[in-house]
């Protein structure tokens, strides 16, 4: 497998800090949104420098904390991870997922625990899953100073109900996937993610809705792309199909981990180069 690329690295455009008015005026324009997720200090800071935006998914759960869905994750975990993730972040548009049961009640608890999470990591936005039934809260949140970004199609905490994760195929259900878009739009999302549906439901999202589409497992017909960090750098055993490794670091940190074990077991490792002299004082 390659893990070099042939195609353009950084961007010509000279980066400024990104706001959510920039983010959204992106829509339909000739360069596509970079998005990742970190979870991390030091892996925004590396994604920072090529990211227009920076997503600390819920995915955290599963690639972090080996939860086998994103059902488990708390506000804690993502207040915790959102604040590493701001110290690392410099240019781009961090967003912290909404988890789990902290916004699917009210408008009003959804207003408490999104005002939470911008307050205690500094994060400019938030994101939270759901289409036409989260409109209100959505446009209860954006009226009141709080950017969301929707995610519609795919839903991971949707999982239950839909029987595991389920990519959007069959023609009946798209009507349904184009209304969300559009209702989340209308109630003031600046953003929609647009999650594992046939090439041809992404186009028409994109085309039906006036603010960018993200899509993930979406095709190209989005206005720009996410992965899951861990997923595109081989840092993750189960990979979705639409997922492209850009690199093997499982392969490389098996590899570090074993000589590391040989050379302890075998005294090599501390040399003389890695070891404290006694000095006089
Ligand atoms: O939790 C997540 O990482 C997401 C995806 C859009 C990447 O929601």
């Amino acid at each position: 497998m390659s893990t070099t690329s042939s195609v353009s690295k950084k961007s010509d455009t000279p980066r400024k800090k990104m706001t959510v008015p920039n983010f959204t005026a992106r829509k339909g324009g000739d360069e596509p949104l970079v998005c990742l997720t970190a979870y991390t200090a030091h892996v925004a800071h590396l994604v920072d420098a090529e990211a227009d935006m920076i997503l600390v998914g819920d995915s955290l759960g599963m690639v972090i904390h080996g939860m086998p869905n994103t059902l488990g994750v708390t506000m804690e975990h993502m207040i915790m991870h959102g604040q590493a993730v701001m110290r690392g972040a410099n240019k781009a548009l961090v967003v912290v997922d909404m988890p789990f049961g902290s916004f699917e009640e009210s408008p009003e608890v959804a207003f408490r625990n999104a005002s939470r999470i911008i307050k205690e990591t500094g994060c400019t936005a938030i994101k939270l899953e759901g289409g036409r039934e989260m409109a209100p809260t959505i446009r209860h949140l954006a009226a009141r100073g709080i950017p969301v970004m929707a995610h519609v199609g795919l839903m991971p905490q949707q999982m239950n109900t839909a029987g595991g994760f389920k990519a959007v195929r069959d023609e009946d259900v798209w009507e349904d996937v184009i209304a969300d878009a559009k209702a989340v739009e209308e109630a003031g999302a600046f953003s929609v993610v647009v999650e594992g549906v046939a090439e041809k439901l992404a186009d028409k999202v994109t085309k039906n809705v006036n603010i960018p589409t993200i899509g993930i497992g979406a095709s190209a017909k989005c206005d720009g792309q996410i992965l899951v960090f861990e997923d595109m750098i081989g840092l993750f055993p189960r990979v979705p199909t639409f997922v492209k490794r850009y690199g093997n670091m499982e392969d490389m940190m098996v590899d570090a981990i074993s000589r590391y074990a040989g050379e302890v077991r075998d005294r090599s490792f501390p040399a003389e180069e890695h070891t404290y002299k006694a000095k006089k004082s």
